[in-house]
């Protein structure tokens, strides 16, 4: 065993890495982001699309993440100078870190506005309130220039304290208690959904596919959150697999991981949809979805005062058990590339990437005009990210496991603890060398227009 590998920390359970790599897949995609999404592009026909993605795609791009990482024992851009000394393929990890830094700024802003609403909600701010009250509410917090910046600094701290500690006694003991807390608040919210008179109309939407909402943005954007959702595409999933021991059974990881991730967010959509449709409101609503529609069914709802609390406690809880894993890229990346001790490379990473955050809040209100591509600057960081560095980086990591690293070396590190034989190492190998980067390329061209069907 060299030194290095030595003094690394590790997740000291089975269960440990499955609450630490689903508690960085559950986050604010799944409760924010996928329900606004797929209200815009038609529920249950995105859902399809995204469901499929998930499966051919995000799936093998996952174990790819686990194998690199835990195969080289490295954060995101030393794994690939192990693993392919002197190649450009590093690059891939300096795509991976600067995402991690663009995702953070706006995803630290977005939890910030959720731990707003815990304190809304306590102090039973939605109430007496008229629904143009409380769209109002939510625009002039997310445009004033001091609130969301002190909110969003607070969360950041947050997130910085809990990566201090380390992987096993910060991230692993966290997510072992908060993802549990975070299942139990969904499922009571879910049935409380569901069984308000009138849900109907929401669980249709939910599951009944009308194609033709589904545009060549929606297929984009399914593709896109498919990697988001699944904390994939930026080596958030490397750094976490360089601390899986190795008799760790990644298939079961990997598939544990995915579907809980899914079924969490189909859970999110059964809590918001049919509250929603009960209540008679326009699911379309765009990120304003959960802070302006949800606050609106909570008021008129029996029970609304403690589910409104319950709501955003659990998102802020799915907000932070993803932040950690986002911030743990680059502070690994500070520890072994820059050979910075643990707290200084997450007080530096921290800073850095909540200025970018500030800008990001201030992009809301007094920074507004400030655009590139028609988006503010939040708009642009979620955009490139989500949209593209994610799906690109998604696509070299693909081709990097199915060319490069290939089937004799992906067999042997997944046959700890674990068997990809036969037909599924095969089927494997054919997803990452062809279809994965295949279909992403084809998404991409097309979604930059330099492929078009018609
Ligand atoms: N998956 C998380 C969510 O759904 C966010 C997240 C954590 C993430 N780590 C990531 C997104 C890495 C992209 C890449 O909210």
């Amino acid at each position: 065993m060299s030194k290095n590998s030595q003094l690394r920390d590790s997740f000291g359970s089975k269960f440990g890495v499955i609450a630490a790599a689903a508690g960085s897949a559950v986050g604010l995609g799944n409760i924010w982001k996928f329900p606004y999404i797929a209200g815009e592009y038609g529920g249950a026909a995105f859902l399809f699309v995204y469901l499929a993605f998930i499966m051919a795609i995000g799936l093998p791009v996952m174990l790819s993440e686990l194998i690199i990482g835990r195969s080289s024992r490295r954060n995101a851009f030393g794994a690939f100078k192990v693993l392919a000394p002197g190649t450009p393929w590093r690059y891939i990890g300096i795509l991976g870190v600067s995402a991690a830094f663009l995702i953070l700024s706006f995803y630290g802003v977005v939890a910030g506005w959720s731990v707003q609403y815990v304190i809304l909600s306590v102090q039973d701010g939605f109430s007496q309130k008229s629904p143009d009250e409380i769209s109002t509410l939510f625009t002039t917090l997310i445009e004033s220039p001091i609130k969301p910046v002190m909110l969003q600094l607070g969360f950041m701290f947050a997130t910085g304290a809990i990566v201090i500690i380390g992987v096993k006694k910060g991230i692993e003991k966290y997510t072992k208690i908060l993802m549990p807390v975070l299942v139990l608040i969904l499922i009571g919210l879910s049935i409380k959904s569901v069984s308000l008179e009138g849900a109907k109309a929401g669980l249709e939407f939910l599951f009944k596919p009308d194609f033709s909402k589904l545009t060549g943005d929606g297929i984009l954007s399914a593709l896109g959150h498919a990697f988001f959702t699944l904390s994939l595409g930026m080596g958030t999933l490397i750094t976490y697999g360089s601390y899986i021991k190795r008799d760790n059974n990644l298939i079961n990881t990997v598939i544990s991981v995915t579907v809980a991730d899914t079924l969490i967010a189909i859970l999110a959509g059964i809590a918001i949809f049919p509250a929603v449709f009960a209540f008679g409101i326009e699911p379309s609503e765009g990120p304003g979805l959960i802070f302006i529609t949800l606050p609106n069914v909570f008021h008129q709802m029996p029970g609304g005062y403690i589910f409104s609390i319950l709501f955003f406690v659990l998102l802020t809880v799915a907000a932070i058990t993803s932040s950690i894993s986002i911030l743990e890229v680059v502070v690994a990346y500070f520890m072994e590339e820059f050979k910075m001790v643990r707290k200084s490379s997450t007080v530096l990473a921290t800073i850095l990437i909540s200025i970018l955050g500030v800008l990001c809040s201030l992009s809301m209100g007094v920074l507004a005009d400030y655009k590139l591509f028609g988006l503010n600057i939040f708009d642009l960081m979620d955009w490139i990210s989500a949209n593209m560095l994610l799906p690109i980086g998604g696509l070299f990591i693909a081709l990097f496991t199915g060319w490069y690293f290939g089937r004799k070396k992906v067999q042997e590190e997944v046959a700890n603890g674990g068997n990809l034989s036969g037909a599924m190492l095969t089927i494997f190998i054919f997803l990452v060398k062809f279809v994965a980067p295949i279909a992403i390329a084809i998404v991409i061209l097309n979604k930059v227009g330099l492929l078009t069907f018609s």
